[in-house]
This record gives structure tokens, C-alpha cells and sequence, in this order.
């Protein structure tokens, strides 16, 4: 499915979280390519049940599809959100990776972050299913801006290239090329698997890996699997493929200070 030439976009000075509201007009029927975007949100979520600090400065928005693919498709969704916010921002002279599934990263700092979050099939009262996109990315924003930790934990647009950017420009960019791209995604994965392996933070790195209470495994992030999930490979050759959880680089991978 393809978008409007000129999506709807539904503005807030301030939301608890645009992926809430996103998720609430696509119940109500809102059309692929709606977007939800606020100036700041005060309740941003993020994976894992985590919040994102969501400070004015930063893009916030929330894209609502309604694609035509299968439910174990819909998963690449995300990975193709990450891979339209990589190309955009390509364009502005930076060179962010992507952490799977959902983090942007530039250096060792954080970037931006990916929320897809889907509506049950059955429950959709326009009868079509439909998957929200939640793109939050620090633009205008600056590290100080945040709570501590994050200063030490997160990098800005602004901050790297040393000015300020029209949010809505970066805004129509990104959700042109997630819609492209999702339509690609009805005829075949590989284009956004390709894009995607040429910007894995992961690759040959040292990772562990905790699904819930369970152990932590450690080893070498081994790059992506053709149904989207991620690789780990043990030391003694054995490779876990990851669905969920948390993947955490080690810290023998950090630059250390003055390194160039
Ligand atoms: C993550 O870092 O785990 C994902 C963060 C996703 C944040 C975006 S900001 C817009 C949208 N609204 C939310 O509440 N979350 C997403």
C-alpha cells in the first residue's frame, strides 16, 4: 500500500507518547501514513518497557501502516524504519548504525531509537490491520538536555554536525522513504536486509545476550538472520539466534578517551 501524496500529519506541543495516540486513531480507522508528532513527550516508551527521554528539540512521530504483509513479516517493519532513518540522515553528513532491532547509533552514543508496536488483527475497526511506527530521534536536542546518566550515554544531530535542522523537513524525508520501503517489503525483504547489514553496530563485536531471567550469553555478534532475528555466536562456535531480550556490547569494545 502506498501513502497519500500528502499524509496527515496530527501535531501536539506535548503527548504522553505519540505511539499511545498513534495506536488510538488506528483503532479509530486512520489511514496509512497518518502521523503523530509532538514537541516533547512525557511518558515516551521504548523497548523493553524502557521510557525514552523525550526533551524538546528532539523528533518524536509516530507513523501508522497499514501494510499488506504477513504477520511474521510485520517484524521487518522495524528493521526498515531503522534503515529509512540511516539513509535520511546519511544525506546530512552523518553515518549512524543500527544496534538490533531498534537502536541508532553514531560512535559509541545514542542516536535515536524504534518502537513498532502492532494493534491485535481481529480488533481493528476498519478490518484492516495496521502497525505503528514510533521514530524518536535526538535532532535540535543536546546530551545536557537529558537526566543523568544519559549525557554520557547519548549524541545529537545537532551535536554532531554543530547546527540546528528543520524537524519537519527530517520528518516528511524519513516517513517518504519508510513508506518506500515498507512497500518494497510486500515484494521481498532483501533490499532492507541489505541496507540494513551495511550499517549493523553489532557486527564482530563483543555482545552478551539476556532474554528475561534467563542466563547471559556472551560472544560475537554475527549479523542479521533472513527472518530478521539477530546472531550471536558462542566461543565455541555455537550461533544463538535472538528474538527479543537485551543485547549489550562489552566494554573491551569502547574508544577509549583521546583514541581517534
Ligand atoms: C527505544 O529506544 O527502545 C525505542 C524508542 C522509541 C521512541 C519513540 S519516540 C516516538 C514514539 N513514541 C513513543 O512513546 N516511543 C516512540
Amino acid at each position: 500500500m502506498s501513502m497519500q501524496a500528502k499524509p496527515a500529519v496530527v501535531r501536539y506541543p506535548e503527548a504522553d507518547s505519540t505511539n499511545s495516540l498513534a495506536l488510538e486513531l488506528g483503532r479509530q480507522g486512520a489511514s496509512h501514513g497518518t502521523v503523530v508528532v509532538a514537541a516533547r513527550q512525557t511518558g515516551g516508551r521504548g523497548r523493553a518497557g524502557r521510557c525514552f527521554v523525550s526533551p524538546p528539540g528532539g523528533l518524536y512521530m509516530s507513523v501508522i501502516l497499514r501494510p499488506d504483509l504477513a504477520l511474521a513479516y510485520l517484524r521487518l517493519v522495524t528493521l526498515a524504519a531503522g534503515v529509512a532513518c540511516c539513509t535520511v540522515l546519511e544525506k546530512y553528513g552523518i553515518a549512524p548504525l543500527l544496534k538490533w532491532p531498534n537502536d541508532l547509533y553514531c560512535g559509541r552514543r545514542k542516536l535515536g531509537g524504534i518502537l513498532t508496536e502492532t494493534a491485535p488483527y481481529s480488533t481493528a475497526q476498519a478490518g484492516v490491520p495496521f502497525v505503528v511506527v514510533g521514530i524518536g530521534l535526538n535532532v535540535n536536542s543536546l546530551p545536557a538536555d537529558f537526566p543523568p546518566p544519559l549525557p554520557n550515554l547519548v549524541t545529537s544531530l545537532s551535536e554532531i554536525t554543530h547546527r540546528r535542522h528543520d524537524l519537519d523537513m527530517l520528518r516528511r524525508e524519513i516517513v517518504l522513504q519508510l513508506d518506500s520501503l515498507v512497500a518494497g517489503l510486500e515484494q521481498s525483504a532483501e533490499t532492507v536486509f541489505s541496507l540494513w547489514r551495511q550499517r549493523d553496530f553489532l557486527l564482530g563485536k563483543n555482545i552478551s545476550w539476556q532474554e528475561a531471567d534467563g542466563p547471559v550469553v556472551h560472544g560475537t555478534g554475527a549479523g542479521l538472520r533472513q527472518d530478521g532475528c539477530y546472531r550471536l555466536r558462542t566461543p565455541d562456535g555455537f550461533i544463538h539466534p535472538i528474538l527479543a531480550g537485551v543485547l549489550k556490547v562489552h566494554r573491551e569494545n569502547q574508544v577509549k578517551p583521546g583514541r581517534p
